[in-house]
């Protein structure tokens, strides 16, 4: 089952908790929570804090996407707002094993991102202890922007390596995830979906999330 995390980064940030509950209600599986810190990409958005707030407003699935320096320093406050998946770009960590059990220690999911120009060969001896990889498909910081064609083949590479490895791992594919591109998407192996612009930009979130499915 595909699961779709549509993207708070392009929900309206002046009633974030309604347009949490409108996606709930219109079946989104998860929230994706895009916090950036304004040097690993050029963009600010929101952080623990905000994300502790919104906790009560929904049962959703918290999946975080951190896109700054030193995600290490993130984890502790981030398990006490409530995220249950955590993910972190090995662009940024040299020391991606320990971070990924700082955050199983809490009891989060741990996953690792690739930008578009990070091949999959960087992360390969992580499959076995990680939950998920999430694909870049844009380059990251920003929404609304047209998916990287060549990611695809990414995706697919990663999923023979999963399938030939018996590993459990899934893949989360961002970045220009829409209506026209989503059954490539799948076809190459994705599990889970975040669409920001292809929910959240559009008035009929149900009538969005359905055309995904
Ligand atoms: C980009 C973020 C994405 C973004 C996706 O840096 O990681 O999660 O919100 O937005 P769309 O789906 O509009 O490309
Ligand atoms: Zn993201």
């Amino acid at each position: 089952m595909i699961k779709i995390a549509p993207s708070l980064l392009s929900a309206d940030f002046s009633k974030l908790a309604e347009e949490l509950k409108d996606i709930e209600k219109a079946g989104a599986d998860l929230v994706h929570l895009d916090i950036m810190d304004g040097h690993f990409v050029p963009n600010l958005t929101f952080g623990a804090p905000i994300i502790k707030a919104l906790r009560a407003h929904t049962q959703l699935v918290f999946d975080a996407h951190l896109m700054v320096y030193n995600p290490e320093n993130y984890i502790d406050v981030l398990a006490e707002s409530g995220v249950e998946m955590l993910s972190f770009h090995v662009e940024v960590a040299p020391h991606a094993d320990r971070i990924i059990h700082m955050i199983k220690d809490k009891g989060i999911k741990a996953g690792i991102v690739l930008n578009p120009g990070t091949p999959i060969q960087h992360i390969e001896c992580l499959l076995p202890i990680i939950d998920y990889v999430l694909i870049m498909s844009v380059n990251p910081g920003f929404g609304g922007q047209k998916f990287i064609t060549y990611t695809l083949d990414k995706i697919s590479a990663l999923r023979q390596l999963i399938m030939e490895n018996n590993l459990s791992c899934l893949i989360e594919v961002d970045g220009g995830v829409n209506s026209q591109n989503v059954k490539e998407i799948i076809k190459a192996g994705a599990d889970i979906l975040v669409a920001g612009s292809a929910v959240f930009g559009q008035k009929d979130r149900k009538a969005a999330i359905d055309a995904l499915r």
